[in-house]
């Protein structure tokens, strides 16, 4: 029986994926935050919950030693947990800045290394990162939350170089809009008032965002996609999903400077 470990199991993508592998026959190691708060998973007989902040080095650490007695061979792990700090760059405190990076970026290597040990003593297993179509592209006022993508992107690419010689693989997740709780519990806004140059600009972004027309996938939806990375037996780096593979294809087929200034037309007018 194949085995996974994810990150950010409490809901969207990460429970959806937790459910979806379970039902796969997968046995899965979900990981939360706060475990105690769970009433879902936990009636799903294949899902073992652990306790594991991404953000907390000892924390990784309390999990992974158990889930590694636990399962026998881990073939995959999800790197999931994440969120979005949104506001203009300036207005973003350090402290704000280092946790959007202690949890999308360094939380991620933290998790990978706790179970390279693993991968390379069986010469197998896929590491599945979730970056974002925000790791592809971007928009104003997310600067922050698309360095931390843009870094997963790099790293993985580099990484799959590396440990592709070890017989273990490394694959990207890049989903466009997802209908999760990612736009109201998953965002910081760092919006302060006296900033106000920054006011026009601001509201303009929020107002096409209001009135874009971008249809949602589900979580479950990408959780099909993230199942297929973990099972096409392909070599395939990236997973663009949902909305995100169109917007790639238009990106690549007008080339990078008019990309982006169809960005700013369509927000700044
Ligand atoms: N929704 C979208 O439109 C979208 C698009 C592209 C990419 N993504 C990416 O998809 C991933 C999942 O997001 P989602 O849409 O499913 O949003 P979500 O439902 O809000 O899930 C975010 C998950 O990350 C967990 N998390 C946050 N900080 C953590 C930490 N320090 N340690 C462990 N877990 C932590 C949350 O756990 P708690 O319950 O403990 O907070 C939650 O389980 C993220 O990496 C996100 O960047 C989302």
């Amino acid at each position: 029986m194949k085995a996974i470990v994810i990150t950010g199991s409490s809901s969207g993508i990460g429970k959806a994926a937790a459910k979806l592998f379970a039902a796969q026959g997968w046995q899965v190691a979900a990981t939360l935050r706060k475990p105690e708060n769970e009433t879902e998973l936990t009636e799903i007989d294949k899902i073992k919950l652990y306790r594991l902040d991404v953000t907390d080095p000892a924390s990784i650490d309390n999990a992974a030693v158990p889930i590694l007695n636990d399962f026998e061979v881990i073939d995959v792990v999800l790197n999931n947990a994440g969120y979005g700090l949104v506001g203009p760059f300036e207005a973003s405190t350090p402290a704000q800045i280092r946790r959007q990076f202690d949890t999308n970026v360094f939380g991620l290597m933290e998790v990978t290394r706790a179970f390279l040990p693993h991968c390379r003593a069986n010469q197998a297993g896929i590491l599945i990162n979730v970056s974002s179509l925000g790791g592809c592209i971007t928009y104003p006022f997310t600067s922050l939350y698309h360095s931390t993508k843009w870094a997963i992107e790099g790293f993985s690419e580099s990484l799959a170089f590396e440990l592709g010689e070890l017989g273990i693989q490394v694959k990207l997740i890049e989903p466009g809009a997802v209908a999760t709780d990612f736009g109201g519990r998953s965002m910081e806004f760092a919006m302060p008032n006296e900033l106000p140059d920054y006011g026009p600009a601001a509201q303009k972004f929020m107002a096409a965002q209001v009135n874009s027309d971008r249809v949602p996938a589900t979580a479950e939806q990408i959780a099909e996609g993230i199942y297929e990375a973990a099972t096409d037996g392909k070599t395939q780096l990236p997973y663009p999903l949902g909305d995100a593979a169109e917007t790639y294809r238009m990106r690549e087929q007008v080339g990078d400077d008019a990309f982006i200034a169809g960005t700013r037309q369509r927000i700044f007018g």
